[in-house]
């Protein structure tokens, strides 16, 4: 009797115990569980990020057989920076990407940094034939053991080859093409071919300068010339230049552009990328003379420079290269963050996206050329409903979009404004959560200028930096009318204003998502029309 009892206390004390466990797996699978792939909290829904860990600065950006390939600065084994990879996507649209495994590893030369991609065409560098060209990727090697040990000589330009269209690449047994002379921050190469001097040029920021460099192969390169000293930021370093031809109907002629990115310095701080229009001449970058006054250092020895965006989340940013002739257009895309808070924003599985992809054009004005940038055309195809915004004067707020309490706001809003009265302060949209979050973007007619605030758009615990003011851009067409054209996507806002002479990119992470914008006018009457469109996700 007594073993009968004393086994029935035993089984039960199991029994339970096991209950007990089986209840907190349950609860344990419940708290662990992982969210959907690409519906976690703040994932860009039409913007490219990866599927997962840390990902930096775009890279190797080259069209080919109908393939946008995107390279970029990744780091599988971590959600924050570590060794360099060059990681990988395709898109035959600019809009869906598909993951393709990893491209170029670190190895015992050193990390992948940022770099470009370009299409050997005419197999001058013999890695191909002339019927099936190479890709070549040209990249810095940056050694590690070289950093620690203190030298000045750990950064050095590098390439690779591939001739399965970019699936799989070897690197050159010469490596490296341009190696370092002593210059600590000796990176960033980007290759274009330049047809009037028939020669490959490669640009790549060096302390406080761009190299220039010319050569037949892209193997052997000899240096040009040099620039940027005396113009534009250096309260930062500089990093991943770009310099590409822009044609500007007005003047019938093509002008130079060279796009610097430089960490800190940014306009509203930490990182940012500025721009230089001038003329190349197959040897050296002169400015326009027109330009040079808006970059030089003023009479009282203020730096000056033009930014590429004024927000605080573009950076880095470069553009494809070999992008067919008859569509001729320069396509941008930018690492959206910034260094300032990059390795702890308040992403789980990934972290970073990229910009929208953008078309670079040049207008004039008479401070000379000026860079304008616009959505690719291929957003559209993610453009589902649609509605027009008949033209409304308001005096306080309007309604914009009233997504409900679930859905996030990923929309498309074009919106023109026509100031009615000489009261107006400002005017703009905010951005509401369930969650009790506001995001504001605007303009202040008071101060002049664009300005975005996420003071109180939710999570900025994480950093100091993130959200400790408003940012601000200027205002560069005159009128009484004025035009955004905003991308909206969860985490993140894109602006173009002034017809698109005007970026301001920025994130949030909104406690919970952004769910509904309204318009506001403060002090006047502002009359406002336009067009509000969902966009679709890519994933
Ligand atoms: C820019 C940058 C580059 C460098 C890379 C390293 O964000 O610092 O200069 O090549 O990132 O990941």
């Amino acid at each position: 009797m007594k073993t009968r009892f004393y086994t029935g206390i035993v089984f039960c004390a199991i029994f339970g115990f096991l209950l007990i466990q089986c209840q907190d797996m349950s609860n344990e699978t419940e708290t662990l569980a992982k969210p959907e792939l690409y519906q976690e909290r703040h994932r860009p829904q039409f913007h490219f990020s990866p599927k997962e860990k840390w990902m930096n600065d775009p890279n190797g950006m080259v069209y080919y057989q109908g393939e946008y390939h995107l390279f970029y600065q990744y780091y599988p084994d971590s959600s924050v920076w570590g060794p360099m990879h060059w990681g990988h996507a395709i898109s035959r649209d600019l809009v869906h990407w598909e993951h393709l495994p990893i491209a170029l590893y670190p190895d015992s030369s050193g990390y992948i940094f940022s770099g470009s991609a370009v299409v050997d065409w005419n197999n001058s560098s013999g890695f191909g034939t002339p019927e099936e060209p190479p890709l070549i990727a040209i990249f810095t090697y940056h050694d590690v053991k070289g950093e620690k040990a203190g030298t000045n000589t750990f950064q050095d330009q590098a390439i690779a080859y591939s001739i399965d269209n970019g699936r799989t690449w070897t690197k050159y047994d010469g490596n490296p093409v341009i190696p370092n002379p002593g210059i600590r921050d000796f990176r960033d190469p980007k290759v274009i071919w330049d047809p009037e001097s028939e020669q490959w040029i490669m640009v790549f920021a060096a302390g406080n300068q761009v190299k220039i460099y010319g050569s037949q192969n892209l193997k052997k390169w000899r240096h040009l010339s040099d620039f940027g000293e005396e113009y534009g930021s250096h309260a930062g370093v500089w990093e991943c230049p770009d310099l590409f031809p822009l044609w500007l109907e007005e003047e019938q002629k093509h002008h130079w552009v060279l796009l610097l990115s430089i960490n800190p310095g940014g306009p509203n701080g930490g990182s940012a990328t500025q721009y230089f229009v001038g003329d190349f001449d197959g040897r050296q970058f002169v400015l326009d003379e027109r330009f040079r006054t808006a970059v030089e250092k003023s009479k009282t020895g203020a730096e000056q420079a033009v930014w590429l965006d004024y927000g605080r989340d573009n950076y880095a940013g470069v553009t494809w290269a070999d992008v067919p002739k008859e569509d001729g257009r320069r396509i941008f895309i930018g690492w959206m963050s910034n260094w300032d808070y990059a390795k702890v924003v308040p992403t789980e599985t990934w972290r970073s996206a990229m910009t929208c992809p953008r078309s670079l054009t040049l207008r004039p004005t008479i401070a000379g050329p000026r860079l304008v940038q616009n959505w690719v055309d291929e957003l559209k195809t993610l453009e589902r409903v649609s509605s027009e915004i008949p033209p409304t004067k308001v005096s306080n707020t309007f309604d914009l979009i009233d997504q409900g309490p679930d859905e996030a706001v990923q929309s498309h809003v074009e919106l023109k404004m026509k100031i009615l009265s000489e009261d107006v302060s400002s005017f703009g949209i905010t951005l509401f959560s369930a969650a009790g979050d506001s995001y504001i973007l605007g303009y202040s007619i008071a101060d002049g200028h664009f300005f975005s605030d996420r003071r109180k758009a939710g999570d900025h615990s994480f950093s100091d930096e993130f959200a400790s003011e408003k940012h601000v851009g200027p205002h560069l067409l005159a009128g009484d009318t004025m035009n955004f054209d905003i991308l909206i996507d969860r985490s993140s806002i894109e602006l173009l204003a002034d017809n698109g002479s005007l970026a301001l990119t920025e994130l949030f992470f909104p406690t919970s998502d952004f769910n509904r914008v309204t318009f506001f006018s403060h002090g006047g009457e502002v009359e406002v029309s336009g067009s509000l469109k969902k966009v679709a996700s890519i994933w």
